[in-house]
């Protein structure tokens, strides 16, 4: 595991350090144009795009995260990867005078991006760093959010930030996921995506396929999990509690 870097909102980025995370091969050659970028970071950060990328649901699939971790949101948070839109400046704004919340992720482009959305704030961390190999003890945080990340990964690193959001989750805390889900039969959309999917996002068909659930390692089982969907079930949001 590697030691993160840190960027503390909105002040200026550090240099990477020497142990930076490696940016992972799936960022660089699938998803450059979305998050690698400097003209994809701009371009995409407009709630309108993402708003409409998500067919009008982008609020309410964050006010449904930001409901399940609370008002005022307690403890620690961790929220695995920047996203693009209000939700970090949204989840910033509930935090109690006592929490924290971390953000971690991979691209310093991303965090930099997400640094220049939020006031600073010493509760806030935003740290550099693979979900799939987090840095942080074990049972070290309340929550952990993914929004829209899993169906980014390619299997084997869904699997270790699944792993890993469970191992540095408490025991009795939650994992909350928001993403895309296998929509109903006669879904009018069906075909449109299934086509963004083959040549845009090639391993989000996997949440089509499978619960998600069936990323967890071998033997562990969460505590309880609770699943709804909206949208004729095109996004879901889980909630593992450990
Ligand atoms: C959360 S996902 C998608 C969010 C959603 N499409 C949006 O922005 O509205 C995008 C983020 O995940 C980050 N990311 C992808 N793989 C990662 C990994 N292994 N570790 C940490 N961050 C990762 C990317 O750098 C990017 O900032």
């Amino acid at each position: 595991m590697v030691p993160p870097s840190s960027v503390e909102a909105a002040a200026p980025v550090l240099p990477r350090p020497v142990a930076a995370p490696r940016v992972p091969g799936y960022l660089d050659q699938t998803y450059w144009w979305a998050y690698v970028h400097p003209k994809a970071v701009h371009f995409f950060e407009r709630e309108w795009l993402v708003n409409l990328i998500l067919f009008g649901n982008y609020k309410r699939l964050c006010d449904a995260a930001l409901a399940e971790l609370g008002e005022p949101v307690q403890g620690r948070t961790l929220q695995l990867a920047c996203v693009y839109g209000d939700l970090t400046p949204r989840l910033r704004a509930r935090l109690a005078a006592d929490a924290r919340l971390d953000v971690v992720d991979v691209l310093p482009i991303q965090l930099r991006n997400l640094a220049a959305k939020l006031p600073r704030d010493e509760r806030v961390a935003l740290l550099e760093g693979d979900s799939s190999a987090l840095a942080c003890p074990d049972a070290s945080y309340d929550q952990v959010l993914l929004f829209f990340l899993l169906h980014e990964q390619p299997e084997h690193v869904r699997r270790g930030t699944l792993a890993e959001a469970m191992r540095v989750v408490k025991p009795g805390g939650k994992v909350v996921i928001v993403d895309y889900h296998r929509p109903r039969a006669a879904h009018p959309l069906r075909p449109l995506m299934r086509q963004v999917f083959k040549h845009l996002e090639p391993y989000a068909m996997d949440l089509w396929d499978h619960c998600v659930l069936d990323f967890l390692p071998a033997g562990m089982r969460p505590a309880s999990v609770d699943k709804r969907t909206w949208f004729g079930g095109l996004y879901q949001k889980t909630v593992l509690v450990r």
